[in-house]
């Protein structure tokens, strides 16, 4: 028997958030790693020829030295090892979970019609084109006279993301419009390594290969860009991971919340650039840190985004949604639901704790049900995932229903296309 697709598009996404998140830590965890060591540099007597700077360090049983040749070493040597891959399939793996999650699953987690009706296609083409068009402008902003003045450049960097988390808050769906925010700004790092890091790199070992002296200008554009990547990962994680907390995504003024954890990021990694080039503990960092984060809780406290009840319901379902609406079993289902699922997943939770739907799903109307079906399938039907620890009390019967009713369209249900 052919195993149901629905079954197989959740394993999918599961194998490749696994990827995503281990490729992640990869990409991070190297990048960290360099930044901390090249603040860290130490000049020593014996330093060879071209050399800027060496430090020592001590890791699983044994020591390390690493010497920094800030333009190119003498002559080229035998191993060379890049890093590049880390970013490339962070990159690559983002892109399919955002595809698997937001595009296949449009109508759900991405297009919201109160705020702009869009076809699938059209969001889709939003999605995937706002990356690329934010690519271009920073990299026009980065190689404009602007270029030689970092300071000026990073606030003009901040407004621009401001801005788009603004922009995508207006078409898409909260929950999708920090996601976005957070790819824009990781398609911005990984192109930092494509199309200006590596590129420069190849030339001065080209240089090297040749026997020519290599131009430092090259090294020092790829600074420039590194450091914007250093302060744009935290604010990057936080936004990746913002569906957990509709209290940031599903606020009004999410776009706001995002432009403090923008600052937020740069707080925190200037106490560990700091302390990591030995200049001592800006604890003052912190307080401006929290103050920040309570900002943060602040504007998210000020109210949701009271989407138009009336228009979510008027929107017509697609001829999947319809299958699953029209279908046998669909009262008994929706019973269910509404009964055991609507008290936290409704525009207005009435359940003690939660004040807006979790992770956006909504479960109140018919149509949100028939919208949700292969999720509702999935985290309630063959699985007990949902309520959470059975909180209201579904029973066994109850799942049945939604068994039936699902299974009665059949393999189509993939995550409501
Ligand atoms: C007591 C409140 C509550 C009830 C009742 C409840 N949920 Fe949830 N649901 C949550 C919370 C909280 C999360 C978010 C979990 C997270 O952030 O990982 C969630 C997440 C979900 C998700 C998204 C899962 C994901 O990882 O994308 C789905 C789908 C879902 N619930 C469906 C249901 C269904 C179907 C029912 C009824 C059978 C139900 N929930 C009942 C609180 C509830």
């Amino acid at each position: 028997m052919i195993p149901e697709t629905a079954i197989l598009w959740e394993f999918l996404s599961f194998a490749v958030r696994w990827l995503h998140v281990i490729t992640a830590i990869a990409w991070i965890g190297s990048s960290f790693y360099f930044i901390a060591l090249d603040l860290g540099l130490q000049k020593a007597p014996d330093l060879p020829k071209g050399a800027h700077g060496e430090e020592w360090q001590v890791h699983g049983g044994g020591f390390y030295h690493i010497r920094k040749y800030l333009v190119a070493p003498e002559r080229m040597p035998e191993h060379l090892t890049w890093f590049k891959w880390e970013s490339y399939a962070t990159w690559l793996s983002g892109a399919a979970l955002l595809m698997v999650t937001y595009w296949a699953g449009a109508n759900l987690y991405l297009i919201e019609p109160a705020k702009a009706d869009l076809a699938i296609w059209q969001a889709i083409l939003i999605s995937g084109g706002s990356l690329a068009v934010g690519w271009l402008i920073y990299d026009g902003l980065c190689k404009s006279p602007l270029g030689n003045r970092p300071t000026v450049l990073m606030l003009l960097l901040f407004a621009a993301l401001v801005a788009m988390g603004w922009a995508y808050d207006q078409i898409f769906t909260g929950r999708a419009a920090l996601l976005h925010l957070g790819a824009f700004t990781a398609t911005i790092m990984t192109a930092n390594v494509f199309l200006i890091i590596m590129p420069n790199q190849r030339i001065v070992v080209a240089d090297l290969k040749a026997g020519r002296a290599a131009d430092p200008k090259y090294g020092k554009i790829a600074k420039l860009r590194s450091t914007h990547n250093n302060y744009l990962t935290l604010p990057v994680i936080f936004l990746m991971l913002s569906n957990h907390y509709p209290l940031a995504f599903a606020s009004q003024y999410n776009w706001l919340i995002a432009a403090l954890i923008f600052l937020m990021g740069v707080t925190i990694r200037h106490f560990f650039n700091t302390m990591h080039a030995r200049k001592g503990y800006q604890w003052w960092t912190w307080a401006v840190t929290t103050m920040l984060f309570i900002g943060v809780m602040w504007l998210a406290s000020l109210g949701v985004n009271q989407d138009s009840y009336d228009e979510a319901m008027a929107r017509p379902l697609t001829p999947v949604e319809a299958r699953f609406a029209d279908a046998e079993g669909f009262e008994d289902a929706s019973q269910a639901v509404i009964g055991r699922c609507s008290m936290c997943h409704a525009r207005e939770p009435v359940w003690d704790g939660i004040r807006t739907a979790p992770k956006g799903v909504l479960l109140e109307t018919p149509a949100d049900i028939a919208r949700a079906a292969h999720q509702i399938y999935v985290q309630a039907g063959l699985t007990d995932a949902m309520p959470p620890a059975n909180i209201t009390g579904m029973e066994d019967a109850e799942r049945d229903a939604i068994l039936r009713w699902f299974r009665e369209v059949g393999p189509l249900g993939v995550a409501g296309l």
